[in-house]
This record gives C-alpha cells, structure tokens and sequence, in this order.
C-alpha cells in the first residue's frame, strides 16, 4: 500500500485508469456475480433459466425476456443502493486530475451517483440510462421504461402500431457488441501510468459478434482471442506501467505476475481502499467527498 501510495504521489504520474467490477459494489449491498453462495449466478434459482447467464444472453431473452426483467427490477438504478468508499476514492482521483478514465463492467451506475463525470466513465457493459427497442432500434430515455419495469411489466415500443416490439435497457447482453466508448482504450491504455484494477474476477464474457461467429463455427481459437476484450485490457497498459489489484483474490494475471512492475492488495476492497487513502493522506479529503455527497 505505501508502494502504491508513493506511486500515485509522484510527479510522472497523472493518467490513472480504473478498472473496476462488481466487487466494488459489494460494500453497498449489490452481490456481485461469481462469488460461490453470494454471487448473483449462484442465486437465480426463483428466475427458473436454463443457465445462469442466460438472463443476460440475448438468445434467450428473445425467446424468454421474462427472467431478465424480473431481476432489473432488482437491479434497476433506483436510488435504493448508495455508493460507497470505493466509488468516491476514484472521485477524489478525478478531484486531484489524476483520474484518466474508469472502465466498469458494473450496470448499478454507482459511478454516476459518486459524482464521476460520464466523460471519464466507459461503462462498458451499458447502463440503464438509455434502452432501445429490440425490433426497430428507436432509442429511449431509461426514465421512461423505469416504472414499468419496476412494475414487472415488460416495456414495449410506441413507435408505430406495427412495432410494439421489446424495449430493453443499453446493457450488453451476451451475443451484444460493447459500447463504441469502450474503444477509447486504444487511445487510453498506451497513455496509462498507473492501472487500479478492482473488484473483478477478470473473467468477463463481453461476447461480441466474433463470439458468435465462433460459437456457430466451434473455432476455439476465435473464442479463447475474442471472448475476453475487458479482461484482456489489463495487457492493453504499457510493459513498464505499474498495475495494482485490489480484489478478494488474486485473479487473471496477478495470479502469475508476469511484470515487476504488478502488484496486489489481497482482501475486502473497501479496507483496502481506506488504508491507501491513509497512506495518501487523503483520509478526511475522502470522508468530506463522501459526506459533501451523501
Ligand atoms: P465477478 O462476480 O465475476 O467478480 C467479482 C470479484 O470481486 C471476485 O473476484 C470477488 O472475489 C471480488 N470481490 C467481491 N466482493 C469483494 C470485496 N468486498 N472486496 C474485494 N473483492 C471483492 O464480477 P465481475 O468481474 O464484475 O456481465 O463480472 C464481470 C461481468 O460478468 C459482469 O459485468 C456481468 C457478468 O456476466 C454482464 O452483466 C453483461
């Protein structure tokens, strides 16, 4: 923590970027989607699908869109979950001008609630701020849908009378391409000088059109390249720029560090986070961000 403490502290370093996951919403009360017991995955029992993605597999929303709305009800952005130390140490990154971007995963938009501006944010799995129609494309405010999602009744298109088909919220689905910000990396990670990788197993499956290509054609090759684009980010940062993990358990390229420049912080975040804001003296400046917001 001291070593990541001076390295945020230095004068090279002015490009940090984020990469975050579920487990840094944890603290706020959202499980996250692959702890054993705890994890999202493994309680989708009372949603009755055939597999524990498929509420989010876009095949299958097609044939059953039922699962998916009964749990954003759950999960819709409603004010019910609060943001919490983890979000607002990356907020006071962004005070300080050290934050260049945050890539999540995450679909609670705790981001957004913490005050970090959606010019730094590339929510790479979508948001529920926006939605489009399944048939014809024609896009919506996600305000606008909320109450009947939260309802539990299925959003349907007002365009024409001959539309009438499905609304669903901009989050990717599996079979779904990423958002075009998510591109922003190309420009970001060679810029990186510090890499915070938090709360994510690193085993994302942002499927996109290659995955479906490789799924039809069973090209493993495709699949192991394609299938991985957030995790695979983290190799995206220059050989020499520091990568730190804050996780529950050393994942993806932490477990094998391949750099000498790659370190982890094992263990709940949120402690984590609290101990590298004391190492940064940033302490009371993270509770005053916290409480001017809160
Ligand atoms: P996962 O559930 O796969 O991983 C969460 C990670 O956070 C795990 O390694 C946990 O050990 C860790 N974790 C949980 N609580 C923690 C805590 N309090 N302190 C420290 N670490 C903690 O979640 P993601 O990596 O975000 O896709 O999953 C990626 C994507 O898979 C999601 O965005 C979702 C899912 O399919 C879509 O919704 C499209």
């Amino acid at each position: 923590i001291e070593d990541v403490a001076r390295i945020i502290k230095s004068e090279g370093v002015k490009n940090i970027i984020v990469m975050a996951g579920a487990g840094i919403s944890t603290a706020s009360g959202i499980p996250d989607f692959r702890s054993p017991g705890t994890g999202l995955y493994d309680n989708l029992q009372k949603y009755k699908v055939p597999y524990p993605t498929a509420v989010f597999d876009l095949d299958y929303f097609h044939s059953n869109p039922k699962p998916f709305f009964e749990l954003a009800k759950e999960l819709y952005p409603s004010g019910k979950y609060r943001p919490n130390a983890v979000h607002y140490f990356v907020r006071c990154l962004h005070e300080r001008g050290l934050l260049l971007r945050m890539y999540t995963q995450n679909i609670d938009g705790l981001e957004r609630l913490a005050g970090i501006p959606p010019m730094k944010l590339v929510e790479a799995h979508g948001t529920f701020t926006s939605a489009s129609c399944t048939k014809c494309g024609k896009k919506y405010n996600g305000e606008t849908i909320k109450d009947k999602i939260l309802k539990g009744a299925t959003p349907r298109c007002q365009l024409t009378p001959l539309c009438y088909g499905i609304i669903k919220p901009d989050i990717v689905f599996f079979g779904e391409d990423l958002p075009k910000r998510f591109y922003y990396y190309l420009k970001d990670f060679p810029a990186c000088d510090l890499l915070l990788v938090m709360g994510t197993s690193l085993q994302v499956r942002c499927y996109s059109l290659y995955f479906t290509a490789a799924r039809i054609t069973q090209c493993d090759f495709i699949l192991s390249y394609f299938v991985e684009p957030f995790a695979s980010l983290v190799d995206s940062t220059r050989a020499t720029t520091p990568r730190l993990l804050l996780n529950m358990v050393k994942v993806g390229p932490f477990t094998k560090p391949s750099r000498r420049t790659d370190l982890s912080i094992t263990g709940d975040i949120s402690d984590s986070i609290h101990k590298l804001a004391d190492a940064l003296d940033w302490r009371e400046f993270l509770q005053e961000t916290m409480e001017a917001h809160e």
